[in-house]
């Protein structure tokens, strides 16, 4: 896995500095609210689990499949909702958690889609916000750890053909190996 790796963006210790600040940001923000983590699948799964112990609130997690990308690297445009919340979100505050910011489709259709559920907000917190990348929507994150430049990135919850996710920091892909 390691060799795939071009380069190390952020360290497992950055990493950890950076969830617990956003954790700081959400406990002060929603005191005496319970909001809900809704992790999107399965590229938070890492973020989203780190992010709950950093939040001194009652609170709870929920999680749904969305998806906008194959096995390619680059968007296909096409956004899916494959598992739906279990959670009643109605008069709740809910927190999205996403892996990354990239064009702002999946968001845009996954936001839309709870706020005609009712809940009483809807905010986005994304760890890595791709900053140059053209957006197709508005939608933009409430809470983020980092902003990465326009390159494929992988490791903690982000994957490349559903591999590298266990990797401990967040490091960009060599081309070499999306594109062979
Ligand atoms: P968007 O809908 O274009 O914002 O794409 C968001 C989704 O694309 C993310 O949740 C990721 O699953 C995937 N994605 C975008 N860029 C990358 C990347 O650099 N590495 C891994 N996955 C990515």
């Amino acid at each position: 896995m390691h060799k795939d790796v071009e380069r190390i963006l952020f360290t497992e210790e950055e990493i950890k500095q950076s969830v617990e600040r956003i954790g700081r940001e959400i406990t002060a923000d929603y005191s005496g609210k319970t909001p809900l983590l809704v992790g999107i699948l399965k590229g938070s799964v890492i973020f989203t689990a780190d992010l709950l112990r950093e939040i001194d609130l009652m609170c709870d997690i929920d999680f749904m499949v969305a998806k906008s990308y194959g096995n390619a690297a680059v968007s296909s445009g096409n956004v899916r909702i494959l598992k739906d919340l279990d959670t009643d979100i109605t008069g709740r505050d809910v927190i999205i958690v996403e892996d990354i910011l990239d064009t702002a489709r999946t968001l845009a259709a996954v936001k839309s889609y709870l706020m005609q559920k009712n809940p009483a907000s809807v905010k986005i917190c994304t760890l890595l916000d791709k900053v140059t990348a053209e957006k197709v929507s508005d939608v933009r994150a409430d809470y983020k750890c980092f902003d990465v430049g326009n390159e494929f990135v992988v490791g903690y919850g982000l994957d490349y053909a559903e591999i590298y996710r266990n990797l401990k920091y967040i490091g960009v892909l060599k081309r070499e190996v999306y594109e062979k």
